[in-house]
């Protein structure tokens, strides 16, 4: 069976959207199962750059692309994207399909969010400001107003009128700044409802008939496992299930029907936004990473905290996703270190562990046990042959994959689709074809 989850395995921007854009040559359809336009995946198709948010990487391909159940919907967000591809030539009126069960974001989902994020005397999350842990909240609470509400004139107003009466009292009860215009916005949602309703239908339905059909899916995760809502730096994640458990929740797609999932990680570590990080660096090794990397948000411009690989954190990530194969992205902005280090283990309450702590504040005191790696003086980047890389760069990757106990099946020199290697004869090149 063909069909493959591409996920995170770190702290998100591990380069997936470059490697779904490689990879959906292979598949028929691409499908988000999770999160919103807090997602920001880059892809270069010659010098041009795109920074997909909501829509799949895959549409750049042409392929057909499916935002799932699971994914938090942000019409104005969306109807944005789709034209800035429109103006590039992708019909994506024709190419994207929506959940009817997708629930949607209202601005005073973002106004919410403004309240808790800035609240005295709590630590913010630095969120991405969308709305999107506010919108997830009422999909729990059983209030929220999913795209098939919003399509349905006879009750949308009834529905709308309810969570903004809501929303009011809320915002009364918490002196929350910030004007909202609640019958504007019901106008602009539903005339937003009339340019989006060609393409909503049942995507599980699609995504299913489609399989049935002999074609491909490859599910497209947002954010990384240790911003999982379960799995991740609880309270410091993001509040959907971007573990690979999450595709099948997120799409209607039973686990039965997938074939394998691919683990995306960075050669070193890096996160936006707070809550613990074991092995980052506030010295100017992590800003020599930065610079080398390229690390500012593609969302919010946000400078990434950066840090060491994390041996613990993937092994972690590894058990929760079930991981088939790691793609190894960013190689090439190790390029010229002397030495490059790995945390192996953590160091919390006078113990060695190499388990990953449950509280943010164990993980925060916990400190990192480090090995060091000798590095390399060649240039790694843009290398398409495995051959082609420096001694110490193979020495590298196996020591990952060996410490890891999963395979490293591909591996990222450079941002563009052709700055690949891909391993002959590996489980990623098994699954992928
Ligand atoms: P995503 O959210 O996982 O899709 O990742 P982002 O797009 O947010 O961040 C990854 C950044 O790294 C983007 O700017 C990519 O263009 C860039 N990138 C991806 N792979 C590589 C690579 O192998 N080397 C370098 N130097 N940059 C890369
Ligand atoms: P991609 O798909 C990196 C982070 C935010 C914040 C936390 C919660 O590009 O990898 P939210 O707005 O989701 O409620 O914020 O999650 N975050 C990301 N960090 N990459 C992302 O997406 C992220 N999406 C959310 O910075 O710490
Ligand atoms: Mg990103």
């Amino acid at each position: 069976m063909s069909n493959i989850i591409i996920l995170g395995a770190q702290w998100g921007d591990e380069g997936k959207g470059k490697v779904v854009d490689l990879l959906s040559e292979k598949f028929d359809i691409v499908t988000r199962y999770q999160g919103g336009h807090n997602a920001g995946h880059t892809v270069f198709v010659g010098t041009k750059k795109f920074v997909l948010k909501l829509i799949p990487s895959g549409i750049l391909r042409g392929k057909r692309a499916v935002i799932g159940n699971g994914v938090v919907l942000d019409p104005g967000a969306l109807l944005d994207e789709m034209q800035t591809l429109d103006q590039t030539g992708i019909d994506v009126g024709r190419l994207l399909a929506i959940s009817n069960r997708a629930h949607v974001i209202f601005p005073f989902h973002r106004l919410v969010e403004k309240a808790s994020e800035s609240r005295e005397g709590r630590t913010a999350i630095g969120t991405t400001s969308r709305g999107i842990g506010p919108c997830y909240e009422d999909k729990i609470a059983r209030r929220g107003i999913r795209v098939a509400d919003l399509l349905d004139r006879g009750n949308f107003r009834a529905l709308f009128d309810s969570l903004g009466a809501d929303k009011q009292t809320f915002a009364n009860a918490f002196h929350i700044d910030g004007h909202i215009d609640y019958a504007a916005t019901r106008e602009q949602y539903e005339a937003f409802a009339d340019r989006i309703r060609g393409m909503v239908c049942d995507t599980s339905r699609l995504l299913n008939d489609a399989i049935r059909a002999g074609q491909r899916v490859l599910f497209e995760g947002a954010q990384g496992t240790m911003l999982d809502i379960d799995h991740g730096t609880y309270p410091f994640v993001t509040s959907s299930s971007a573990a690979s458990g999450g595709a099948c929740t997120g799409s209607g797609v039973a686990p039965t029907r997938i074939g394998g999932v691919l683990g995306v990680s960075k050669a070193y570590t890096t996160r936006v936004g707070g809550g613990p990080f074991p092995t980052e660096l506030k010295d100017s090794t992590g800003e020599r990473i930065r610079k080398a990397g390229n690390e500012f948000g593609a969302v919010t411009g946000r400078p990434r905290r950066c840090g060491w690989f994390d041996v613990p954190l993937l092994r972690y990530t590894s058990d929760v996703n079930g991981f088939d194969s790691l793609v190894i992205t960013k190689l090439d902005v190790l390029d010229g270190f002397d030495e490059i280090q790995v945390c192996t283990a953590y160091r919390t309450g006078g113990q060695i562990t190499d388990q990953v702590p449950a509280t943010a504040y164990e993980m925060e005191t916990a400190e990192p046990v480090y090995e060091v790696l000798p590095g390399w003086h060649g240039s790694t980047r843009g290398a398409t042959s495995y051959d082609d890389l420096p001694a110490g760069a193979k020495a590298y990757l196996q020591y990952l994959a060996a410490k890891v106990g999963v395979e490293v099946g591909c591996i990222s020199t450079g941002p563009e689709r052709n700055e690949t290697i891909l391993l002959p004869g590996s489980r990623f090149q098994q699954l992928i074809g």
